[in-house]
C-alpha cells in the first residue's frame, strides 16, 4: 500500500506509452527493490560516516524509505535526539521506515527500538515482508530492533511493547500512528505512562491542515501541551499539516 502511494505520488513514473500489466508490475517492483538496495548500500558505505546531514538527505530523498516529514522540522528533531541518544525508544507509525531509520541512527548504540504499525491500513499503513526484512537491518550492531505489527490501541500490543522493553521505561516516544482525535489520545494515554521522568514524547502533524492528513492531532496537541514543558518545531504555521510537538515528561 505504501509502495502504491509512492507510485501515485509520481516517485517512479511509468515510461510513456507503457501500460501497467502484471509483467510490468513485477519489473516495477524489482526495479524498486534494486534501487532501494543500491541507495541503502551507498548510505551504509558512504553516507553513514557523514552524520546528521547525510542521514537527513537519505531519509528525505530516498523514495523507497522516505520519511513523511518537513526537512527543517526533522533536522531540528534530529539535533534533539542526537543530544538525548535515547536508549529505549518507541515509534507508533512505521510506514515507509524513514523515521525508523532516522531514530535508529540517532539512538544510543545499545538502544532497544520498538516500532508499531498495522498489518496494512489507514494513513498509508502497514508494510510488506520485504520491507520488514529491510527495517530489521536498520539496527546497528549492539542495537535491538523490534518491529511489532498490529493495532497500537489493543491491550495485547501494550503488553508486547512492555515485553520488548523488558518492562524498562522509555526515553523517547514518537506518536505518528492513528491521527484521529480519539486515536492519538489513546496512544498518548496508553504509551505515555511508559516514558520515564525527563523523557520525551513527540507528536507529528500538530499544525492545522487538511483533516484527512492531520486528523485530530492539532486539537489534541492544543489540549495536552499546557500540561507539560513543551516545544513546537514548526517550519511555517501556514504550511497546512506537519509540525512536531515535543513534551518533556516531569
Ligand atoms: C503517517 S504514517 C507514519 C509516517 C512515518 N512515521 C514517517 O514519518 O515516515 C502513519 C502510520 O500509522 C499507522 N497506524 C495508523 N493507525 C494505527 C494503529 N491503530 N496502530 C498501529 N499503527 C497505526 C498507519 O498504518 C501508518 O503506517
Amino acid at each position: 500500500m505504501a509502495d502504491q502511494a509512492l507510485a501515485q505520488a509520481g516517485a517512479l513514473k511509468l515510461p510513456a506509452g507503457q501500460s501497467s500489466g502484471p509483467r510490468y508490475t513485477l519489473r516495477y517492483k524489482l526495479a524498486w527493490r534494486w534501487r532501494a538496495c543500491r541507495s541503502w548500500a551507498h548510505y551504509v558505505l558512504v553516507g553513514r560516516r557523514k552524520g546528521l546531514p547525510a542521514l537527513l538527505d537519505f531519509v528525505l530523498g530516498n523514495h523507497y524509505l522516505k520519511a513523511c516529514q518537513v526537512p527543517g522540522e526533522l533536522a531540528a528533531l534530529g539535533e534533539i535526539l542526537a543530544e538525548h541518544r535515547p536508549g529505549r525508544a518507541l515509534e507508533i507509525g512505521t510506514a515507509g521506515g524513514g523515521t525508523l531509520l532516522f531514530l535508529a541512527r540517532l539512538a544510543s548504540p545499545h538502544a532497544t527500538i520498538v516500532s508499531v504499525d498495522l498489518r496494512g491500513g489507514m494513513f498509508g499503513g502497514g508494510y510488506s515482508a520485504w520491507r520488514r526484512w529491510l527495517y530489521q537491518r536498520f539496527a546497528c550492531r549492539g542495537q535491538r530492533m523490534c518491529l511489532l505489527q498490529g493495532d497500537s490501541h489493543s491491550a495485547e500490543m501494550l503488553e508486547r511493547v512492555k515485553a520488548a522493553l523488558a518492562d524498562q521505561p522509555l526515553d523517547y516516544l514518537f506518536i505518528d500512528g492513528d491521527h484521529r482525535y480519539d486515536g492519538v489520545k489513546r496512544d498518548f494515554e496508553m504509551y505515555g505512562p511508559l516514558v520515564r521522568k525527563g523523557g520525551l514524547i513527540a507528536f507529528h502533524d500538530i499544525v492545522e491542515g487538511p483533516s484527512d492528513a492531520v486528523g485530530g492531532v492539532p486539537r489534541f496537541w492544543r489540549e495536552v501541551k499546557p500540561q507539560y514543558h513543551h516545544r513546537e518545531i514548526i517550519n511555517d504555521p501556514l504550511q497546512g499539516g506537519f509540525g512536531i510537538g515535543l513534551l518533556c515528561v516531569e
